[in-house]
């Protein structure tokens, strides 16, 4: 994947551009030794004094289907979500702006008009299918743990999906998927401590599904980054 006439920083640039949300995968398992390979680099992301607060759970095969049709089943009664750790507050601009940005890319390339409430919900549940992917990786973490240590937990997903990038796998990470926890709980067998942040559904990408065409861009520097002195 990496191209050798470029230089290290060239590549990583490169590396962090190609990864993107796919949402529309192909029904073909990762390869056991790519697993093993990801999931062997993912472990040497940082945390703060070493702790390693991560506990991932990853679905594949029946363990994963069962998974899926638990989500879709408690959509389809309309059960109400339960999620682990408190959402986000409602925020204003600029972050409101970004997240109505991100949800038209993703209509658009749907062809879904910002008014079809339908179709916006169709798009919606297609989280509950895990895009069709046949991997879904569970990113738990102990309810000990606060906002610090979930700092850790963005820095293993990224490099996980980075990871994944390097063997020509795609992913999406998913806030939805910490929905349903007790789903992912009683499938692992996990201790009822141990907490689901967010998913990250991940495998070879189908090129034919028209949500794989969008393209998000990012907010420009002078916007996030202060440089002083
Ligand atoms: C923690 C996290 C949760 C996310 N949750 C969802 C989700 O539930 N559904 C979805 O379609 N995309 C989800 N995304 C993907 C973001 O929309 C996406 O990363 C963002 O729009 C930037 O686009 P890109 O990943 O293609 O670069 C999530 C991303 C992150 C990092």
């Amino acid at each position: 994947m990496t191209d050798v006439t470029t230089s290290p920083s060239q590549s990583f640039d490169l590396l962090v551009r190609t990864r993107r949300s796919v949402r529309g995968f192909l029904d073909k398992r990762v390869p056991d030794e790519v697993l093993d390979d990801v999931f062997e680099t993912a472990r040497w992301s940082p945390s703060g004094t070493n702790v390693q607060p991560w506990h991932i759970c990853v679905a594949s095969g029946d363990v994963c289907e069962r998974i899926r049709q638990g989500f879709l089943e408690r959509a389809a009664n309309k059960v109400a979500v339960k999620i682990d750790h408190p959402s986000d507050r409602r925020l204003g601009d600029p972050w409101r702006a970004r997240k109505r940005g991100c949800a038209k890319v993703l209509y658009d390339s749907m062809g879904i008009d910002w008014d079809d409430r339908e179709g916006r919900g169709r798009a919606a549940a297609r989280n509950y299918e895990f895009f069709d992917a046949p991997h879904a990786a569970f990113i738990c973490m102990h309810e000990g743990f606060g906002i610090q240590s979930a700092a850790d937990i963005g820095m293993y997903a990224q490099t996980l999906m980075l990871a994944l990038t390097t063997h020509g796998v795609a992913s999406c990470a998913q806030g939805t998927l910490r929905n349903y926890p007790d789903l992912v709980r009683e499938e692992f067998e996990l201790e009822a401590e141990i907490k689901v942040l967010f998913g990250i559904s991940f495998g070879y990408e189908d090129t034919n599904v028209p949500a794989n065409m969008a393209r998000t861009q990012r907010a420009p520097l002078t916007e996030t980054v202060q440089f002083l002195g």
